[in-house]
C-alpha cells in the first residue's frame, strides 16, 4: 500500500518556505525549559509536546506502550511560555508528534559532516498512513551557518546548505536526507523542530507558504570544504578504532534529532 507522502518533497526531499518575520515575536526560546538529550552535536533541548506530556525527549516507541512518532500531548508549562512557538507548530493542521526547540553550539562544517545522521522518524508507523516529516524554524538569526542535507552520508556530490537567518523554515524528509547544521558564531543556534505526518493538510501548508524544492545553495570556500572532508573522515575512522578496541561492532544509531 506504501504511505501517504507530499509530492512537493518527492523530488529532492525537502522544500523551503516564504520567510517568517521572526523579529516580531518575543524570543520564548529563551523562557521555556531544556533538558540534555544525546543527539548529533553539542545540544539541548527543550520539549513543547512529548509522548505523555512531560519534559523528556524521548521516541515515542520508547514509551510504554510503544508507538509511532504520531498524537504528541502539548506540554502545559511550556506551551504557555511559548504561545507563538506553539500556534506556529499547529498551524498545518497536520498531526504533531514531537516538537521542541533545539539549542546547538557553535558546529564547524567538519564537525557537522561527522554528526550528518538520518531521523528515525516511522518506527511502528503503519503501512498506508501519513508519513512523518519534520519542520524546522530558524528562531535565532545565523547568516553564517546552514543546514546540510545528502543523500549519501560520506558523498558531497549533491550536497545542499540552505542558510539559517531568522525566520528559515524548512520541510524535510529526514528518514531520507542524511542532515546536521553547520554553526558559524559564538552563540548557541535554536530552531524549532516539529514532528508533522504528511497528508493533505501538510500539502496545503507546503501550497500556501510557497514551498520549492531547490535551494540556492550556500558559497564555501573550496578549503573550507576539503578540511570539513578531512575532518568527518578522521573522526569516521577514529570512532571506528574506538569500537575495535573495544571489540564491539561499530552501531551508528539513528539520531532523535
Ligand atoms: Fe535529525
Amino acid at each position: 500500500m506504501g504511505y501517504i507522502k507530499s509530492a512537493a518533497l518527492e523530488e529532492t526531499g525537502y522544500v523551503v518556505l516564504d520567510s517568517y518575520d521572526q523579529e516580531l515575536d518575543p524570543k520564548e526560546w529563551l523562557d521555556i525549559e531544556y533538558n540534555d538529550w544525546k543527539s548529533s552535536g553539542d545540544t539541548r533541548f527543550a520539549p513543547l509536546a512529548s509522548a505523555f506530556g512531560e519534559i523528556e525527549c524521548n521516541g515515542f516507541w520508547n514509551h510504554k506502550p510503544p508507538r509511532t512518532d504520531k498524537d504528541g500531548v502539548w506540554i502545559p508549562s511550556q506551551v504557555e511560555k511559548a504561545p507563538n512557538l506553539t500556534r506556529r507548530a499547529q498551524e498545518p493542521g497536520a498531526n504533531v508528534g514531537r516538537c521542541r526547540v533545539i539549542e546547538l553550539q557553535p558546529t564547524p562544517y567538519g564537525d557537522c559532516l561527522y554528526n550528518l545522521h538520518q531521523d528515525d522518524n516511522n518506527r511502528l508507523n503503519p503501512d498506508g498512513t501519513g508519513w512523518v516529516v519534520r519542520g524546522f524554524f530558524n528562531l535565532t538569526d545565523d547568516t553564517d551557518s546552514y543546514f546540510v542535507l545528502r543523500e549519501n552520508r560520506t558523498d558531497p556530490r549533491g550536497e545542499v546548505r540552505i542558510a539559517l537567518p531568522a525566520g528559515a523554515q524548512l520541510i524535510i524528509d529526514t528518514q531520507r536526507l542524511w542532515h546536521a547544521a553547520t554553526h558559524n558564531g559564538t552563540d548557541p543556534r535554536y530552531c524549532l523542530i516539529t514532528s508533522w505526518t504528511s497528508g493533505p493538510e501538510l500539502d496545503a501548508y507546503i501550497e500556501k507558504y510557497h514551498g520549492v524544492n531547490r535551494a540556492e545553495s550556500v558559497d564555501v570556500p573550496q578549503d573550507v570544504l576539503d578540511h570539513g572532508y578531512a575532518e568527518q573522515a578522521r573522526k569516521d575512522a577514529a570512532r571506528a578504532a574506538y569500537y575495535a578496541a573495544k571489540g564491539q561492532a561499530e552501531v551508528r544509531a539513528m539520531s532523535e534529532a
